[in-house]
This record gives C-alpha cells, structure tokens and sequence, in this order.
C-alpha cells in the first residue's frame, strides 16, 4: 500500500471510490457535539462520513457538511435504512431533506431485520430514482449474502461490519471480496474497548504509533474501509494519521491472533439478533 496518501479509496462495484478511512458518528448526540465532529474531520482531510437513520443525527451531518465549505461531491456521505421501516425509497428521501443534500453516495440496510431480502427491492427503487448513488448492506453473514444475491438486479456495493484483529470474521470478509462486495469495518477500537490490549500496545509502542492508529491501520491492510468514532478533535485527528505506516508481517500475524471469532463468516457474534 503507498505511503502518505490521505485519498486512499477503494473502488466500488457500481464504480464510485470509497475512501479507506472516514468518520462514523454512532453515538454522537446530535447537535453541536455532532457537528463540530463532522466539521473537525472535514478540516482534517477526511472525506467520508458514515451516519444512520437509527443515529437521529443526519441533520446535524448536514449542517456540518454545508458549513465545512468542502463541496459536496468531495465528500462521500453513507446513511442507513432502519429497518424497523418499511419503506427504503421513501426513507431515502427524509433523509435527503434531513441531510440538507441531493443525493447520497452510499444507502445501506442497517441489518437484516425481518431477513435479507424483503428490503432491497426498496433499496433498488432509490438507487434507480437517482437518490443514491451505491446501495449495500451491513450486519449481513455471508448465508444472508448468498440470499440476497438470488434476487438482487443491482449487486450490494458494501458490506459494513464489526470488525477488529478481535472481531476479525474472516470467512465473512473472503465471502465479501468473492461476491464483489467491498467490506468496510464500524468499531474498529471495539468502541475504545480494545485500546489498552497489551498486544495492541506493544505492537503500537514498537512501531511509534498510537493503539488506535494500529487498529485502523490493521482494518486497512485487511482491505477494508475503516470508520472510526471520535468526538474529540485531537483523536479525530490521531484517527486520520494512519497513512504514512505500514504494519509488518510478524505485527500482522500477531494482531490476526487475537481473533476471538474462529474465522467466522457470521457477522454477529451473539447466537441472538443483537436488535432484537
Ligand atoms: P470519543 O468519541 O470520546 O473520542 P469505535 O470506533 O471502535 O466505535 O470506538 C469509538 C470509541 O473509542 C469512542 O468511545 C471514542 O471516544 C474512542 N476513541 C476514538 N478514537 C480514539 C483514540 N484515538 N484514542 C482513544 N480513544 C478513542
């Protein structure tokens, strides 16, 4: 991977470029916190921001996007389809209204509440409408991949999961790259939890780098896109400083040991539906 190339992307099915990291704002109340965040990130480089009907933030992502002054087609934007709707394509359109924009570049299902398939079809109406310009899935297993590609018109660009050398779900991620589907990893830190593993630690003191920096750089050698979340500007900041390193062999293979998932193609590790 080349060095000191903040614009990294990875190339998309429907042949857009999705940037290899971008903000994720899960958490972040909506409001100032929200906004500054947004903002904070745009000054510093980032141009992709991933935010879900289920945040109840999309307006503040909006704002944040209109006063950053970067032009909205150098920002690529994801939202999701809560699943707990019924309908996507009009779903769509509130979130456009909420967003303050004209179209998103990425529109996924939030997780296949209700099974695979029943949503896509909804899905595919807002891509063609021109809402969006991807559509995809996240918290899809590859059992549920393989389902909705029976029926799909328009293949799913992106898979978004939870995924960390902890959460490493490996089947899941070689069933994505083999159906053309670019995966892209939401709680790269395991949502901070994973910070002071000592693994992590020493393979981040050895290198000169932060634990954080090790993980999103690990999520990128895997050939995702990363999301991070932070609301704080030094941390976003820190979050982005992930370009200019690469990872060795033998610090790769001891992060890839720290998988608790057995190469699971799953992408949940409870036996439960975590929504439900
Ligand atoms: P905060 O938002 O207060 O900065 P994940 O991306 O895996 O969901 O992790 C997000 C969590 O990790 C949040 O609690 C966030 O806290 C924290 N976090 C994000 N980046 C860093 C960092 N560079 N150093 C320490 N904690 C971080």
């Amino acid at each position: 991977m080349a060095a000191n190339d903040a614009q990294l992307t990875r190339t998309l099915s429907n042949g857009t470029e999705i940037p290899l990291v971008g903000l994720g704002v899960w958490q972040v109340q909506d409001g100032p916190e929200c906004e500054r965040a947004v903002e904070w990130a745009l000054e510093e480089g980032y141009r992709l921001i991933d935010t879900a009907q289920a945040y109840g933030n999309e307006s503040s992502v909006g704002r944040a996007i209109r006063n950053s002054g970067v032009p909205r087609e150098e920002i690529f934007l994801t939202t999701k389809f809560y699943p707990g709707g019924r309908d996507p394509h009009a779903e769509a359109e509130k979130s456009l209204e909420r967003l303050g924009t004209d179209y998103l570049d990425l529109y996924l299902i939030h997780w296949p509440q209700g099974g695979p398939t029943w949503a896509w079809p909804g899905m595919e109406q807002a891509s063609e409408a021109g809402l969006t310009k991807g559509i995809g899935i996240s918290n899809f297993s590859a059992g549920e991949i393989q389902e909705l590609l029976k029926v799909s018109q328009i293949q799913p660009a992106v898979n978004q999961i939870q995924f960390s050398p902890f959460e490493y779900r490996a089947g899941l991620v070689e069933a994505c790259e083999e159906a053309g589907i670019v995966a892209q990893a939401y709680s790269p830190l395991g949502t901070g939890r994973h910070l002071g593993d000592p693994v992590v630690d020493r393979i981040a003191s050895a290198a000169g780098r932060t634990p954080a920096q090790v993980l999103i750089r690990w999520a990128m050698q895997k050939g995702l896109s990363v999301i991070p979340k932070s609301t704080h500007r030094e941390r976003i900041q820190e979050n982005f400083g992930v370009f200019d390193f690469e990872l060795d062999d033998d610090s790769i293979a001891a992060l890839d040991a720290l998988d608790t998932t057995r190469q699971t193609s799953e992408a949940l590790s409870r036996d439960g539906k975590w929504w439900s």
